[in-house]
């Protein structure tokens, strides 16, 4: 047998993955990043959830390993410069990882790499220009360009959540003002909620002790007026994000994927209604939008797969 290893750094979770060349996970390891312990504690604990997969293959049947990350970064000296929804400068991420178990290592951004799992394992299939957006934690995105991941000329293009889409807006992780990250992640509804809350008013989020975008999509879906207003708002931005991106890319088909959408045709409808408001019918009509298909697994998958390429090994999909 042969397979890649696939880990997905998040804000939240590390997922560290084996899979076959074909796409399909054979084993997972999810484990919190523990980001506020600092680098070496991240570091050895991504070392640890791969030597957890490794008890059970042998080493022999492992091609290569990808990690997908947060931006933006150094894809090339394997190093994290500053992500916003990680605490930590110049991380370097590959370096250890290579050294102890040598295999080639490949570090690129979580979004390029759920965009590029969903082209070859998922939504993306027999597509040739396709996008893909993120709206979690933070909001990311990556783009397929005539079969192509478009990487910009540093490895970070299609950082999408942090374009201004309002020059008074909040302030972002990044330190800007008004980024799409600012206005529409699962961030920015817990925010929103936490704010509402301050005020007099009646609503059902009071029952929670700890709110997050979770909450406050499910009270929105029981007909709480505070969560709806919050959510209509959260709507309209990513609607803006998504209509951005048709714009800009004309893409066959745009990928939406991330915490936010996880509950399966509850913000979709909406938010396509946004886009056919803002765009030209042209674009709109003949491009796709739809849910991911890899789900919470298209970050690892996509690192995966990001082995598979850089690696040369050609049994893609197969
Ligand atoms: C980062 C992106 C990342 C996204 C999703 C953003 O804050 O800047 O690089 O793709 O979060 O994790
Ligand atoms: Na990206
Ligand atoms: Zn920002």
């Amino acid at each position: 047998e042969r397979y890649v290893l696939g880990v997905d750094l998040g804000g939240t979770k590390i997922n560290a993955s084996l899979v076959a060349l074909d796409g399909k996970i054979e084993k997972s390891v999810v484990i919190p990043t523990m980001a506020h312990k600092g680098e070496k504690i991240v570091k050895g604990r991504i070392n640890n959830a791969i030597e957890e997969i490794l008890k059970t293959t042998s080493k022999e049947d492992i091609l290569a390993l990808g990690i997908g990350a947060p931006g933006p970064l150094d894809s090339k000296s394997g190093i994290i410069i500053k992500a916003p929804n990680l605490p930590f400068e110049n991380f370097n991420i590959t370096d250890s990882i290579k050294k102890k178990f040598s295999l080639p290592t490949y570090l690129d951004n979580d979004a390029n790499a759920a965009a590029i799992g969903e082209y070859i394992f998922g939504s993306g299939k027999n597509t040739m220009n396709m996008g893909y957006i993120t709206f979690s934690t933070g909001v990311g995105a990556g783009v397929i360009i005539n079969g192509k991941i478009y990487r910009g000329s540093t490895g970070n293009a299609l950082e999408i959540g942090h374009t201004t889409l309002d020059k008074n807006g909040p302030i972002c992780g990044c330190g800007n003002r008004g980024c799409a990250e600012a206005l529409c992640s699962g961030t920015a509804i817990a925010k929103k909620a936490i704010a509402a809350l301050k005020g007099k008013v009646k609503t059902s989020l009071r029952k929670y002790k700890n709110i997050t975008a979770k909450e406050v999509m499910r009270e929105a879906k029981e007909g709480d007026k505070i969560s709806i207003e919050i959510m209509e708002e959260i709507i309209e931005y990513i609607g803006i994000c998504v209509g951005n991106m048709l714009v800009t890319f004309d893409p066959e088909k745009i990928i939406l994927g991330g915490g936010l959408f996880s509950e399966k045709n509850y913000l979709l409808p909406k938010v396509k209604k946004v886009v056919q408001k803002r765009v030209f019918p042209k674009l709109v009509n003949s491009c796709s939008i739809e849910e991911s298909y890899l789900g919470k697994n298209a970050g690892v998958i996509g690192a995966a797969a990001i082995a598979i390429m850089e690696s040369d090994i050609n049994e893609i999909g197969s």
